[in-house]
């Protein structure tokens, strides 16, 4: 059994700021992470770091840009924090010696981005995200930060009382990649989770492949509820074969999208009038499969992305990293000919509901970063508000557990007094399915239940328990000798995900995707493992994030289907407008009793000196 004051899962962007934070407040604080910490993925970030630094910009106008581009579903005080923090966090970026871009004056470059009203978006070149890891990853080696890296977190260890907010977050589990072996880890002031994003329910993603939404899955089961996860970002340039992502930077420097007919649809079929190619993405996205499917795409697949015209010398100091990565993954070289894209998932703006402060309903249990829904981005992220969002927010879940006086957040978290409840309207029933083989008091979803009952136990003991209950899961799955394999259950989920839940939305597609989703998890049932071995076992890490898919898939098809309303990156082909009198409410799913279930919470739109009314959303 390891024991630290703080225990940070996953070390991206979010997580090495989260216990740096942690540190910085006297902390014994240890990172445990699948991936060692600059293979995360923040490393594939390539655009940019949204930041008021300039005369002429104020956080002000980063806020009223921010909350436009979630369609009025962002919480007001979860955006202003961001954009009042984030330029002394940027700054306090540069002076750990991250590599930014600079003007020929020696200032931090900026550039424009989608739907925002000044270039705010702070870069180093195209590779944002790779110098921000590095930069972070010194600051954790410099600390002396303990780093458990290729140790895999599978379970939470949480108390079992009947309702969320009375439970308590001891600790996880964890398995060691290289050797096998279980372990237990106590974490007295707090687990902060900073797993990434969920891309890998779909098979046409920028994410990586161990982007599986494990810290999501995992607060989930625990009963912490999942917000607004109907809300799926579709990055509208990425390359056709790969998903690779070519970065908005490309037409924030100027780079111009044309269908098969030679022209500049975002403005000549009147996507958006005034900003054209920067309108934000969930517009451009869609403007794009429209060209596709009225036979105005190229191959009946993407349209062009042409950044010629920007010079050699341009696209090589500013954009360099997209050269390589047209060459090496689509065969194209970009300085010649227009690259082929279409859109491609990219972002969760739903995830483990949080405040400001990054506490979940679960006490001892945080979020920060793509895993978390603060909620900053509502219905649609802006470009380069990612970054800003995990270090601000990773640095005041790290602070807050470890015990720094903050102010109280304004955003109340679990089923507290203000709810809706609803009903699931479903053609199959979602959730839980006992697996087909006995395997003891294991529950279907590995591990302890954290549903029912009122056990109160020491927090050793907690973290205990939840050991031996992943111990005899991945037991199971390890001497299970026949079945089926997670590859073919994952590969079936991803195709269904992407044909039924992706930019364009019908009710019959995200019913079929349920029952698609449901046939998934009747397969897991009865999944098994051919690989027995207890080193660097890949087979089973994906065996048990498959689980996890799974009941994320199930989260984000469940919540389309309730919103019958077009908001963001949420189109309903029967639901043609937003629709504010019904909807300006945050969709809520708990897990209780193996089994989802819906509410709503108001969207807070009043903020420190204002309230944002919702108006027409158009660039
Ligand atoms: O296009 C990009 O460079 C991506 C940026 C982001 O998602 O914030």
């Amino acid at each position: 059994m390891h024991e630290h004051d703080v225990i940070v899962v996953g070390a991206g962007g979010a997580g090495m700021r989260a216990a740096i934070a942690a540190e910085e407040e006297g902390a014994d604080v240890a990172l445990v992470s699948k991936l060692h910490p600059v293979r995360s993925h923040t490393g594939a970030a390539e655009g940019g770091i949204n930041a008021a630094l300039r005369e002429g910009d104020s956080w002000e106008d980063h806020a009223y840009d921010t909350m436009k581009g979630s369609d009025y579903l962002g919480d007001a005080p979860a955006i202003e924090t961001l954009c009042q923090q984030s330029p002394d966090e940027v700054i306090k970026l540069e002076h750990w010696g991250m590599a930014f871009s600079r003007d020929d004056d020696g200032r931090m470059s900026q550039r424009p981005f989608g739907g925002m009203s000044f270039p705010r978006t702070t870069y180093a070149g195209a590779e944002t995200g790779h110098h921000l890891l590095h930069t972070m990853y010194q600051q954790v080696v410099k600390r002396g930060i303990t780093v458990y890296d290729e140790w895999y977190v599978t379970q939470l260890a949480v108390t079992d009382e009947d309702r969320p907010e009375e439970r308590r977050c001891d600790g996880c589990v964890a398995y060691d990649i290289q050797n096998g072996d279980l372990e237990g880890f106590v974490a007295p002031d707090g687990v902060v989770l900073a797993t990434g994003g969920p891309g890998q329910v779909y098979d046409h993603t920028t994410n990586a492949v161990a982007n599986t939404g494990d810290g999501p899955a995992m607060a989930y089961r625990a009963g912490v509820p999942l917000e607004d996860m109907e809300f799926i970002q579709f990055h509208p340039t990425t390359l056709p074969s790969t998903g690779v992502l070519i970065t908005e930077g490309v037409r924030g420097e100027g780079g111009i999208l044309y269908n098969s007919e030679g022209e500049r649809f975002m403005f000549e079929r009147g996507y958006a009038n005034n900003d054209g190619e920067l309108a934000s993405r969930d517009v451009v996205s869609r403007a794009e499969l429209t060209e596709i499917n009225n036979g105005r795409g190229m191959e009946d697949d993407y349209v062009h992305l042409d950044m010629r015209h920007l010079g050699e010398e341009r696209i090589t100091d500013r954009l360099e990293n997209i050269i390589h990565l047209a060459t090496d993954f689509e065969g194209v070289n970009p300085l010649e000919k227009p690259m082929p894209v279409k859109p491609g998932q990219h972002y969760a703006m739903g995830g483990i509901e949080v405040d400001e402060n990054g506490e979940s309903a679960v006490s001892g249990l945080y979020a920060a970063g793509e895993c978390a829904c603060v909620s900053v981005h509502g219905s649609n992220r802006l470009g380069g508000n990612a970054l800003p969002e995990l270090i601000i927010f990773g640095a005041r879940a790290g602070w807050h557990a470890a015990g720094r006086e903050m102010e109280t957040a304004e955003i109340e978290t679990g089923p507290g007094a203000s709810i809706e409840d609803a009903d699931l309207d479903t053609p199959v029933e979602p959730g839980e399915i006992a697996p087909r083989s006995g395997t003891g008091d294991v529950a279907a979803d590995g591990g302890t239940r954290a549903d029912g009952g009122a056990q109160v136990m020491g927090a050793a003991e907690t973290v205990e328990r939840a050991v031996e209950a992943e111990h005899e899961r991945v037991t199971h799955l390890l001497e299970k000798e026949e079945g089926v394999r997670e590859a073919t259950i994952r590969s079936r989920l991803q195709k269904a995900m992407t044909r039924n839940v992706n930019v364009f939305r019908t009710e019959d597609g995200l019913k079929q995707a349920l029952e698609d989703i449901r046939e998934a998890r009747e397969a897991y049932t009865d999944v098994y493992v051919s690989d027995p071995s207890r080193t660097f076992n890949t087979d089973l890490i994906h065996t048990i994030e498959t689980r996890n898919l799974l009941d994320l898939a199930e989260a984000i098809t469940l919540s389309g289907l309730a919103r019958t309303e077009f908001r963001g990156a949420h189109w309903r082909e029967e639901y043609q407008d937003r629709n504010d009198d019904e909807w300006i409410k945050h969709t809520m799913l708990s897990w209780n009793d193996g089994q989802p279930e819906l509410y709503y919470k108001p969207v807070v739109l009043e903020g420190e000196n204002k309230t944002y009314e919702p108006k027409e959303r158009s660039y």
